[in-house]
């Protein structure tokens, strides 16, 4: 029988909390999550900050992109009212505040970091990222994902062992040999993907595959059977039960 599926909390515990927010980051923890997913942007000033749309319109009162304003601004945006009134005068983290937090004794999540670095480029986002999970000391507890392959061969160039994990979406042709080419350790995949042909000859060539984005329970057997590594879902506590 395969080992249960590990569970991430996808932008934290979003289905509950506003996503990308210390709440829904704390709620993961106490909810026993195996790991948590959240996304990463570049501020004007080059602070990382936690957001996963490149603008920050729909997950706060604000306006504007986060590449044109520095921390000091992004820090008086409310990024909870949007989701719950009771969610008021959460704020977007910078990823140094998660990581601090993530060091904390008793906390021993895995950490999925992943790059929006797909639509806007970032220079020097990769290196910003990795001197940060050092600082911290987090680099056997972290992966750090992206859409942009190109990204992620940068990581490796920086970092020989870091976990990478590239991001497809669907079922491209050309999965294995990007992810061999850029030196990734996983895949990060839909469902369908884990599911298909290509998902096991993946799989068969070493590479776990981690599920995104997951939040019908009645899925885990299936996927566990597949024999995923991690699925990722909105709704920890549906697949912990
Ligand atoms: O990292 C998995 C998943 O989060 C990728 O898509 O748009 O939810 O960041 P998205
Ligand atoms: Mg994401």
């Amino acid at each position: 029988m395969n080992k249960r599926a590990k569970v991430f909390a996808h932008r934290g515990v979003s289905g509950h909390f506003p996503e990308n927010t210390m709440a829904a980051f704390q709620a993961a923890l106490e909810a026993g999550a195996d790991g948590i997913e959240l996304d990463v942007q570049m501020a004007k000033d080059g602070t990382l900050v936690i957001i996963h749309d490149e603008k920050v319109d729909r997950t706060t009162g604000g306006t504007g992109y986060i590449k044109d304003m520095t921390l000091e601004e992004i820090l008086q945006l409310d990024a909870g009212s949007w989701f719950a009134e009771v969610n008021a005068g959460e704020t977007i983290p910078d990823l140094e505040k998660f990581l601090k937090w993530a060091a904390m004794e008793g906390n021993e999540l895995l950490i999925n970091i992943e790059l929006k670095n797909d639509l806007i480029v970032y220079p020097g986002m990769e290196k910003k990222v990795i001197d940060l999970i050092l600082k911290y000391g987090l680099e056997q507890r972290v992966i750090i994902s992206s859409f942009n392959a190109e990204s992620l061969r940068r990581v490796r160039d920086y970092h020989s062992t870091i976990q990478t994990g590239y991001l497809i979406e669907g079922i491209p042709e050309n999965t294995l040999d990007m992810a061999k080419k850029i030196g990734a350790d996983s895949i990060h995949c839909e469902e369908r993907f884990a599911l298909s042909e290509l998902g096991r000859r993946a799989m068969e060539a070493g590479f776990p595959l981690r599920v995104y984005t997951v939040n019908d329970e009645t899925r885990s057997e299936s996927l566990t059977n597949a024999g995923v590594e991690v699925i990722m879902t909105d709704f920890p506590e549906r697949f912990l039960k």
